[in-house]
């Protein structure tokens, strides 16, 4: 008992840092030091559209794809490379983590709910 005691401060501590985790990747995904990440891939980065026009070929969309099922190295490589519409961004690999479990925790449900899809399949 007396150990486990001598453990409790840790323990809560362990509690503590992992809502600051989470609250951490809230605030990059939207304030990632350049263009907020939910500006085009939506709060929940579930995808949206970024903006809709018109040229000689007819209408287009241009989306922001969803990225809830984007695997760590994925995000990571996307972050930090060049596209045509993204912004490349200059993020550590600890700051893109918390990107991506912020991301995970709150599409927790969503993506429970794909796996048992997957499964059945
Ligand atoms: C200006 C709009 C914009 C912003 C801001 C943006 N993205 Fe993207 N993102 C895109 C688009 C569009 C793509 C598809 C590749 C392309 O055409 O650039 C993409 C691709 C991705 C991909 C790969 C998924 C795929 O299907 O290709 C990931 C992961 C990603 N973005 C994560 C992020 C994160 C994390 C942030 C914030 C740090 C962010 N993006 C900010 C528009 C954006």
């Amino acid at each position: 008992m007396k150990r486990l005691l001598f453990l409790l401060p840790f323990l809560l501590h362990a509690n503590e840092d992992f809502i600051s985790h989470y609250e951490y990747g809230e605030m990059l995904y939207q304030q990632p030091r350049g263009v907020s990440c939910a500006q085009c891939h939506g709060e929940n980065g579930e995808g949206k559209v970024i903006v809709e026009f018109r040229d000689i070929h007819g209408k287009k969309v241009l989306r922001g794809p969803d990225i809830r099922k984007e695997s760590f190295a994925s995000m990571l490589n996307s972050v930090n490379s060049y596209h045509k519409i993204m912004p490349r961004y200059y993020l550590t690999d600890e700051e893109v983590k918390a990107i991506y479990d912020y991301l995970q925790e709150k599409n927790r449900d969503y993506l429970c709910e794909n796996e048992e899809e997957n499964a059945t399949r």
